[in-house]
């Protein structure tokens, strides 16, 4: 027995250090950001974004699997850290803590943006894993009548990752023709399961294709979709044979930068690093929401200590932090004196300690 537990702690290590490439370089750049005094000043050439009045962060979905050795066990099993996301039998059933015995959940966030003339506009981060859970919760925030009344402008895909993604299906039979931002270095498969194509190994489908555009963005630039409004893509290599990832970008007036992520690959320091270069405004981040990347399997690393050193100098106001952010993260984030938002714990997410199922951030 304790044997089994040092090879899946040490294969736990293993994952976090395979995640991110730029997470472990985002985990040493605290002493980067105490360096920094000592350089001379890079010339910027920051993007004016514009600003929005408000914001509405709606959780649909942060859990995106329910038993974390399931999942390792599924990873494992197929082969490791490295194995193609669409050739892992994922386990759907008999799993005591999942949704109807499935150990799939996912994410997805609901954005509202309030103009400065006071219009409002809707948007979808991210599709889920379980089109079942995710149908079961767009219904019960009533997001595919939004879809079906096509109050949603666009779906964003943070990353091609199964529990960001697969659930595709749930937004799409409202809303076939909805537009979809991508990062580049989306793979064929991915492009064709938006098409309809099934994955029957990975147990993924999808009865309904997508008929609207697809746009691919690059890192090249700040991609401002509205005023106030823009995503930035980051190059990152990520496990189960994911390239790619990208986030948004908010400028609300009078508050300051707000950055809502999906799983932040890229490494949350990075994030806020490449916003301060090259947003307009983008020293002053007012809040952030979303997955942090830290320890998405609950274990911990020294080095994740740095990491929540280094966030905290960056005076961030409101951190609306859940899914692979970790609870032992948000526990330390606490204690580190990091102004946590609180949930409710409801809809199977276990804990209040962080922004639940079907919580809600206001930036006003
Ligand atoms: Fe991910
Ligand atoms: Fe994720």
């Amino acid at each position: 027995m304790e044997e089994q537990n040092i090879s899946r702690r040490s294969f736990v290590k293993g994952m976090a250090l395979g995640t991110v490439v730029g997470y472990f370089a985002s985990a040493g750049l605290s002493s980067t950001v105490f360096k920094k005094a000592l350089l001379p000043k890079e010339k910027l050439e920051q993007v004016d974004i514009g600003e929005i009045k408000s914001l509405k962060l709606k959780v649909i979905s942060e859990t995106s699997w329910y038993d974390n050795n399931v999942f390792l066990n599924d990873v494992k099993g197929a082969g490791g850290l490295l194995v193609n996301q669409y050739t892992i039998p994922w386990t759907t059933e008999m799993v005591k803590s999942g949704y109807k015995g499935s150990n799939l959940g996912g994410f997805s966030t609901l954005i509202e943006a309030e103009f400065m003339d006071g219009t409002k506009k809707k948007f979808l981060l991210d599709s889920g894993w379980s089109s079942d859970w995710m149908e079961k919760r767009y219904k019960d925030e009533g997001v595919d009548e939004m879809l079906a009344k096509k109050q949603i402008e666009f779906l964003v895909q943070s990353h091609e990752h199964m529990d960001h993604f697969f659930g595709i299906q749930a937004v799409l039979k409202y809303n076939q023709n909805i537009p979809i931002y991508v990062p580049k270095g989306f793979y064929q498969e991915g492009f064709d399961l938006l098409k309809g194509k099934a994955f029957p190994e990975a147990k993924v489908k999808n009865d309904y294709p997508h008929k609207g555009t697809i746009t691919v963005l690059d890192s090249s630039k700040v991609n401002v979709l509205y005023p106030g409004i823009a995503l930035m893509t980051f190059d990152v290599p990520i496990i189960l044979r994911v390239f790619g990832e990208q986030a948004f970008v908010f400028n609300v007036k009078d508050k300051g930068i707000v950055l809502v992520t999906g799983c932040c690959h890229m490494g949350i320091i990075s994030y806020m690093e490449a916003v301060r270069k090259k947003v307009k405004g983008g020293e002053k981040i007012y809040a952030v929401q979303g997955g942090l990347h830290i320890s998405p399997f609950e274990d911990w690393d020294p080095q994740y200590d740095d990491l929540i050193l280094a966030f905290n100098k960056y005076g961030v106001q409101k951190i609306g932090a859940n899914h692979c952010t970790g609870y032992i993260t948000a526990e330390k984030m606490i204690k580190a004196g990091l102004p946590m938002v609180r949930g409710t714990a409801r809809y199977m997410t276990k804990r209040d300690i962080y922004l639940g199922n079907g919580d809600e951030l206001l930036i006003a």
